[in-house]
This record gives C-alpha cells, structure tokens and sequence, in this order.
C-alpha cells in the first residue's frame, strides 16, 4: 500500500452491500468510497443497481447486510430523514419539484425537511424558530443566485422548462446545507445546453461549495468530463472503479456496455 494513494477519511462510504427483492438480487455485496471534494460517478446498464446503491447511501432502502458510513460514523439504521439531517441531500430520478410554487417557494421546502422533527420545539422556541426562517431566507437567497435563478425567482415552477425545473430542484437539495450531495440521473431528459450548465453547477458544488457528488448519469461524455472517480456496476456488482482514464480502458467495463444486454 503506498501511504499517498488513500484518501484520508471517506465522507460516505458502502461497505459490501447487499439487497434483495425476492429473487432479485439487487446489489451484491457492493462497496463505495466517496472522498471529500470529489465528483464520484456510478455508472452501468439499465437495471443495474445505480438508484438501489443510492437508495442505500439515502436510508431509502435497507439493505439485508452490509453497511452505510458517514464521516466514520456507521448510519445503518437511520431513516432517510436523519440521514438529511446529518447532511445527506439527495435529488431523485425523474423530478420533485411542486409545480404550483414559485422556484424560492420550492427552495425553502429543502429547509422545511430538516426541520421535520422539530414540531415540539418549535411551539416551545417560536422565536428562535422566527429567527432561524429568516436566516434561511436569506440563504435561499444564496442558492437563487448561486444557481443563477433570479429572474425566475418568483415564477411558478410548472411554468418554466425542464431544465429550469431541475435546476429549482438542485436548489431544494442545497437547501439542506448538505455535507454531500446525491443525484440520480440529473441530466436526463436535458438538452445539450441545459447538461452543459448543470456539469457547470456540480463542478462549482464541488469547487466552490466543497461539497462532495454522488452522481448516477448515463451520457458519458459529462461524466468522462466532470467525474473524479467512477464506480462502475453492472448486474449489482462493482465491476471496476477508477479515474476516467481508468475506466474508459477497462476491459470489463468495455464489455458490460457493448456486450452486457444481449449477453
Ligand atoms: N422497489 C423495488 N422492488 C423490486 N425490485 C426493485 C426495486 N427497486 C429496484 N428493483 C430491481 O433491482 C434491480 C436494480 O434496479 P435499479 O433501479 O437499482 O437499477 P438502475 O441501475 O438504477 O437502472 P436505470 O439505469 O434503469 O435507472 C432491477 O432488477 C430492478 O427491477
Ligand atoms: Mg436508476
């Protein structure tokens, strides 16, 4: 082992996961390291266990063995939203997005997730609670401009185009003040443009926020261009991990994309 080689400490880490639905093995027995400061991509075929891993790392789902580290601190057992509390953000395939509320009003539900529990304190603390929403208006603010929203600010977000929609979603996830961001296929459905300014914004999570990526996506070229490392899974199992270089001249990985659905 040479002792430069290793990242210091992962942020978020899977260690041998394993899950099952029925006779569907889902995952088997996969491992995740993700370094501070690092875009770390999963890829594979259609059906391969991408959203399953990342439902994992969310506490969406739980695996029948194996487990799920946070900055050393062994998350198992949490449900989804305390692992948001501890700064797990997520958005999902597909959008989540309310349509009936403007970009800033859809922002600010990121904030309401992390105040799920609080109901009781908050009756007890209205003031501090007062005080608490109106530092988180001003930190919507923030997000608005760091993701360049502003003159979609108070524009319903039903109205605006796909892209647009996504990008009021990302917002949401930053909301929560993550420590690392999670995002299952966050370009798809986009044009070349739209793709070109989300790869911009997960380069400046990473860069200017600090704020680690997991990212499922399946154009490659994005993820061949923004990607620090890739894990890549194909049938539930990691069959290589790696940089991009690494990675586009594994033979496995060669194979599971040209050969691995009429296998
Ligand atoms: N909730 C579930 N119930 C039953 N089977 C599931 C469930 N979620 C996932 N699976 C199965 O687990 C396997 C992996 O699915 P998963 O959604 O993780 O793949 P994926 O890599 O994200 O695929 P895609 O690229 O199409 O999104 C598939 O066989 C799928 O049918
Ligand atoms: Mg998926």
């Amino acid at each position: 082992m040479q002792s430069g080689d290793e990242p210091a400490a992962a942020v978020l880490e899977a260690d041998a996961l394993c899950l099952r639905f029925g006779a569907v093995e889902a995952l088997k027995s996969v491992s995740l390291r993700v370094a501070p400061r690092q875009i770390h991509a999963v890829i594979g075929p259609n059906g391969a266990g991408k959203s399953s891993l990342l439902n994992c790392l969310s506490g969406f789902y739980r695996p029948q063995s194996g487990a799920v580290r946070f900055c050393g601190q062994d998350i198992s057992a949490l449900v989804p939203h305390k692992r948001a509390a501890l700064g797990i953000s997520r958005t999902f395939q597909g959008i989540q997005t309310y349509p009936s509320m403007t970009a800033r009003q859809n922002i600010l539900t990121g904030y309401d997730a992390r105040m799920r529990t609080g109901l009781f304190s908050a009756l007890l603390y209205w003031g501090r609670v007062r005080a608490e929403e109106e530092a988180f208006a001003a930190k919507a603010e923030r997000i608005i401009e760091f993701l360049e929203l502003e003159e979609l600010r108070h524009a319903l977000v039903g109205d605006m185009a796909y892209g647009m929609r996504k990008r009021v979603d990302l917002g949401r996830a930053l909301a929560l003040d993550p420590k690392i961001l999670i995002m299952d296929e966050p370009m798809a459905g986009m044009s070349a443009e739209e793709k070109g300014d989300l790869a911009r914004y997960i380069l400046d999570i990473r860069d200017g926020l600090g704020i680690p990526v997991v990212l499922v996506e399946h154009d490659m070229e994005v993820v061949m261009d923004i990607s620090d490392r890739i894990t890549v899974i194909d049938f539930g199992q990691v069959i290589a991990c790696g940089t991009p270089a690494e990675i586009r001249a594994d033979e496995r990985v060669i194979a599971a994309y040209l050969g691995g659905g009429s296998a």
